[in-house]
């Protein structure tokens, strides 16, 4: 998106798209980029910028700025997080327009002080604390993890726009519009799940008490700090962070394999079968070397079963597999059918490291547990298949269509 855009009444978006940033926190693949969404307000008495973005974009973001001013000076400068990726050009700001007050609240200012070095002309607001600019007030919410303990919303009481940063963000950069209704929806919906499992995910019960917070505000926009902005059905998008952090789940599954040289690809394929026997339509089969675990995390927040096949490697769990185990007891999952299987040729190892990952999950577990000797029999096969048909039947009982 090449200049600023009105977005609501005397209120800009002023981000920039990042097709340049290979992954995300160094962790998540992007291969639609991602953008960093900032905002310029303008009242009749005052302006303020809503967040800034990732540094390197300084020259663009400042023409934006400038353009959505229009020649007016800039007066506040709101931070609802300071994570760099919005936060990377508070001195630029603080130098470009001296005497700028930076708004944050109490746990935003040591780190201000940390990354910036700055303890002056700042505003440290409570929770429903007000800044009126003129003809716009806005209101702060605290939102601590969403998603660091300083993250804040910000109101505009007089649009019902809420600048929620983080929260309801997702990948992918604008292609074309910046509104819902301009995008396709399982598209940006898809980016937007994958965002909340790699980074919103783990605090899903601190998600619940946000909704209930902001509950009562008459929101009629969002905008979040990355991704799509929603302006058509704003309840339906409340709707999607309501359920994925009280952990419902679609009629599906995700069977996610590590293997050397094929032999647990095919166990995998063998619980594939048997779910598809047991009537399950949607079944995402991955491996874990290659497929960045971000779109494996996605799926194990949308579906309702999954299983996990691992070969051993040097007596421990295959490398990938490992670190799709921790990601997953990072954020623990709930209310979700799991169903392990290891195999070995030297030395055992996996499905002793699996079980211990099932323990440590507390999630419902189908068997059998199958655990194969170098390359699967026919009969090891059958109980890979019969694990299938189990997850298959459980997440059918468990399980309504899916929402959409
Ligand atoms: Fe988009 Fe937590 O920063």
């Amino acid at each position: 998106m090449y200049k600023a855009l009105l977005v609501n009444k005397d209120t800009w978006w002023v981000g920039v798209n990042d097709l340049e940033t290979d992954m995300f926190e160094s962790l998540w693949t992007l291969p639609q980029g991602v953008a960093y969404n900032a905002y310029v307000v303008k009242g009749t008495s005052a302006t303020a910028a809503i967040d800034t973005v990732k540094g390197p974009w300084v020259d663009e973001y400042f023409r934006k700025v400038e353009e959505a001013l229009e020649g007016r000076r800039l007066d506040y400068l709101v931070v609802n997080h300071m994570e760099p990726d919005h936060a990377g050009l508070i001195s630029q700001l603080r130098s470009r327009w001296p005497g700028l007050k930076v708004v944050g609240n109490p746990k935003t200012m040591p780190l201000l002080k940390g990354y910036h070095g700055v303890e002056q002309d700042t505003v440290t607001v409570k929770d429903g604390d007000t800044l009126d600019l003129g003809g716009h007030v806005l209101q702060f919410f605290t939102v601590p993890m969403l998603h660091w303990p300083e993250s804040m919303a910000t109101f505009d009481t007089s649009t019902g726009v809420l600048f929620s940063n983080d929260a309801f963000g997702g990948f992918g950069v604008h292609e074309g519009g910046l509104f819902d209704d301009q995008k396709n929806r399982a598209r940006w919906e898809d980016e937007m799940l994958r965002y909340y499992a790699a980074i919103v995910a783990r605090y899903s019960n601190i998600v619940q008490v946000a909704l209930k917070k902001l509950g009562g505000l008459d929101i009629k926009n969002i905008f979040p700090s990355h991704g799509t902005l929603f302006r058509t059905d704003v309840k339906q998008v409340i709707g999607l962070y309501d359920r994925w952090s009280r952990y419902e789940a679609e009629r599906g599954a995700v069977v996610a394999y590590g293997s050397m040289y094929g032999n647990t690809r095919r166990m995998a394929e063998g619980v594939c079968a048997g779910l598809a026997e047991a009537g399950i339509e949607d079944i995402h089969l991955f491996d874990t070397a290659r497929q960045d675990l971000s779109f494996i995390l996605r799926d194990i927040w949308r579906y309702k079963g999954f299983a996990l096949l691992a070969c051993t490697y040097n007596t421990q769990l295959f490398p990938a597999m490992e670190s799709l185990c921790s990601k997953l007891l990072n954020r623990m999952p709930k209310k979700r059918v799991l169903g392990i299987a290891g195999s070995y040729s030297w030395s055992k190892g996996a499905l002793t490291a699996l079980q211990e990952f099932a323990e440590k999950v507390k999630l419902e577990k189908v068997g059998p547990e199958v655990e194969v000797y170098t390359s699967p029999t026919p009969e090891d096969l059958a109980r890979c298949a019969e694990m299938g048909r189990n997850l298959g039947a459980a997440i059918l009982a468990g399980t309504v269509e899916s929402p959409n």
